[in-house]
């Protein structure tokens, strides 16, 4: 199913999600409007959450902030006993200003600046991810004795089925150390000298949106394999294994992704495997999925505005947001199943185009959907849109970003108000 699991009609044959109308919704908080279900967001952290208690070694679901990040959002990871991963100084600074425990706390990203790890370093951060030879240097230069726990991000090679432009473990990345070059074991054994950090282990993140899970094993398979050349020539051994996010999510009803459960399976049947032929000690596991937890959590809410037929060509139906709340149609190819808020009675009767409100003709949400008859004032509700919409959103044509509801047991609560136009002149000066 492409919308939230607590999805329903309502008597008046609405859609409703987390108890609440979702036409009522739009009307009550305006639109565009972002709408979470509570109840999936739990479900989804709690399918890697249970797989990670059964495991001997322990570990930690870092929900990847980069998907969606706000406080309530923080407040429900931990309620659920998860921790995050932050990608920037200012993701870090929410966590924790959000009450995140440190130690819970994971820090990626490939080119972060003195002032974010020293900020790592300073708040004691469990899981700092080493990207490159300049944040070794940044770390080396630090006085503070061992202050945060570490990962080098290792890059294994592997090219995951997913659009080349979320794909990120292949040796042509601006991610991590190359494992067949010999960069990995030069940054481990750089790393380990390091006063400022107490190095744990490796970190890698292949890709995202992916079905086809043999590409984990595969990965796996090669961090084992550098692990257990540290250990022989470093003498280093690996407490703990990140192996990053990726699990994919359905958009449109031709997706067939695998569940959490199956990707934790499949993740740590590979770990127990192939380090136990290497002799090595089972790791800690530390999984950062984004996308396959706020993904299907989130609900975009529009109102349909005017029309334009073009004979023999086709119909565009414009809505009132589009790439400044949702860029990814235009950046990803990514494709939407919009349908209609209210009045499930009325069918899917023509083929549409849902185009956005902004002055770019690539702004199209959603290309030759099926619907019925849309009019001024209709709601429709794009499921699937809770991760990489908001947090890539924008002001562009100074339109504000939308507001965000999360929805529970027939109650939403405002966690984000929508923008003004104060808010975005704020930062105008003279
Ligand atoms: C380092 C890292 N971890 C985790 C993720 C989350 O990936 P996904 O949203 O596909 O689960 C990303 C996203 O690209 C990432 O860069």
């Amino acid at each position: 199913m492409l919308l939230p699991d607590t999805a329903a009609r309502t008597a008046g044959d609405r859609l409703s999600v987390g108890g609440c109308d979702l036409v009522e919704l739009a009307h009550r908080f305006g639109t565009p409007l972002y709408v979470f279900d509570e109840a999936t967001l739990r479900a989804r952290l709690r399918g890697y959450r249970e797989a990670l208690r059964q495991w001997p070694a322990g570990g930690e679901v870092l929900y990847s902030a980069k998907a969606y990040l706000g406080r309530a959002m923080v407040g429900i990871l931990r309620d659920e006993d998860c921790g995050i991963d932050v990608v920037s100084g200012g993701e870090l600074s929410i966590a924790l200003e959000a009450g995140m425990p440190p130690a819970w706390i994971g820090f990626a990203g490939n080119n972060k600046d003195a002032a974010e790890v020293e900020a790592a370093l300073g708040a004691g951060i469990g899981h700092l991810v080493i990207d490159s030879d300049h944040e070794l240097d940044l770390l080396a230069a630090s006085p503070r004795r061992p202050s945060a726990g570490a990962l080098v991000r290792i890059s294994p090679g592997i090219r995951p089925d997913t659009h080349d432009f979320i794909s990120t473990g292949q040796l042509d990345s601006k991610f991590g150390f190359g494992v067949d070059s010999g960069q990995a074991m030069v940054a481990l054994r750089r790393a380990i000298g390091v006063g400022a950090i107490d190095l744990r282990g490796v970190h890698m993140h292949i890709g995202s949106q992916i079905f086809d899970l043999r590409c984990y094993p595969a990965a796996i398979g090669i961090a084992a394999g550098l692990l257990a050349a540290a250990r022989d020539e470093l003498g280093f051994v690996a407490r703990e294994l990140s192996v990053g996010g990726g699990l994919g999510i359905a958009y449109t009803d031709d997706d067939d992704p695998p569940t959490p459960r199956e990707f934790m399976s499949v993740v740590t049947e590979s770990v127990g495997a192939v380090f136990g032929e290497r002799g090595l000690p089972l790791p800690a596991l530390l999984v950062e999925p984004g996308r396959s937890v706020a993904g299907p959590a989130g609900v975009a809410l529009y109102t349909v505005g005017g029309r334009k037929e073009i004979p023999g060509v086709r119909t565009y139906v414009a809505v009132d947001g589009g790439m400044g709340d949702n860029i990814r149609p235009k950046l990803y190819g990514a494709r939407y199943q919009p349908m209609l808020a209210g009045d499930a009675e009325r069918r899917p009767v023509e083929t549409v185009t849902i185009a956005g409100r902004y002055c770019e003709s690539t702004d199209i949400l959603a290309h030759d959907v099926e619907l019925p008859r849309l009019v001024p004032g209709d709601v429709i509700a794009v499921p699937a849109s809770g991760a990489y919409s908001l947090a890539m959103a924008s002001n562009y044509n100074v339109n504000p970003r939308p507001a965000v509801v999360f929805v529970g047991d027939g109650r939403a609560r405002l966690v984000r108000r929508r923008e003004t136009l104060d808010d975005m002149l704020r930062c105008e000066v003279g």
